[in-house]
């Protein structure tokens, strides 16, 4: 029998809230997640990412500045053969603080987030897929050359036992990537979270949570992957897409 019989498939979330304050003069008449990479918007590619791991039902957070253009842009989703729903999260609080507006839009099911400026070559369609019905969480670590300006994993073994945002003195040289596969319980976790010490919802909070209940796993991302919230970042992540075009013409 299909074991997926009755339940529905994983919710997606784009996160494309903040104020890309990094990028600017970029991001002072539009939004970070409109910029071009190659030879699309960002927003396509963490988009891409959920599509071809056959997640169809997908909402989309922005900030209020620009909303709009996103919905010019995207639609309802049947140019892609999906469904977007979209959010605004009103001031830039955070990453789960954002996560947090998708509480009624996932509803019982399990969720997969990505945040708007991450680009991945990998496909994640087996964990994402495998995931429909499973408790706990899912993070998706690279070894990376500048692990301070992420969330560091700090392992054991293949075992993550802490995160840390953002360390001065990083633990290990693996960052913890914009993609988080969530079960129905992390809306209660983001309930009993802090603001931390620059006064945002840390998402990096709501994964350790999860690492001290013994419910975090950890996958290792095989191929390229980059953030796009800073210049030298974004220029990565225009070879990357290029990378990624060209493989497939
Ligand atoms: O890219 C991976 C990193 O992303 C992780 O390693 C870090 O643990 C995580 O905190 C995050 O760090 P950044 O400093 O890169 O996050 P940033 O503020 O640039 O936000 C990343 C995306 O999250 C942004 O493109 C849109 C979304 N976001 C962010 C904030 C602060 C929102 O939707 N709302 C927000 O309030």
């Amino acid at each position: 029998m299909d074991k997926s019989a009755g339940k529905a498939a994983v919710k997606g979330i784009v996160l494309a809230g903040g104020n890309g304050r990094r990028l600017e003069p970029l991001t002072s008449v539009t939004n970070k997640h409109l910029l071009a990479v190659y030879d699309k918007p960002m927003i396509y590619y963490p988009l891409g990412t959920l599509l071809n791991a056959g997640v169809k039902d997908i909402l989309i957070i922005t900030g209020r500045d620009h909303a709009g253009r996103f919905l010019k842009l995207l639609g309802s989703g049947g140019d892609l053969g999906c469904r977007f729903s979209f959010a605004v999260q009103d001031e830039a609080g955070g990453i789960a603080q954002a996560l947090a507006l998708a509480e009624n839009f996932v509803g019982k099911d399990n969720c997969a987030v990505i945040l708007g400026d991450n680009i991945f070559e990998d496909d994640f369609g087996g964990v994402i897929g495998d995931f429909r019905d499973r408790k706990g969480a899912r993070i998706f670590i690279k070894d990376v050359p500048d692990p301070h300006r992420f969330g560091v994993a700090e392992l054991n073994g293949e075992k993550v036992i802490n995160i840390e945002e953002k360390p001065s003195n990083p633990k290990s040289s693996y960052a913890v990537t914009g993609l988080y596969l969530y079960d129905n319980d992390v809306f209660s976790v983001i309930k009993d979270i802090e603001p931390s010490g620059r006064g945002e919802m840390e998402i990096t909070d709501v994964n350790n949570h999860y690492i001290q209940k013994g419910l975090m796993r950890a996958h290792f991302v095989k191929r390229e992957w980059t953030d796009a919230g800073t210049f030298e970042s974004l220029y990565n992540a225009n070879r990357i897409a290029r990378n990624i075009e060209l493989a497939k013409s």
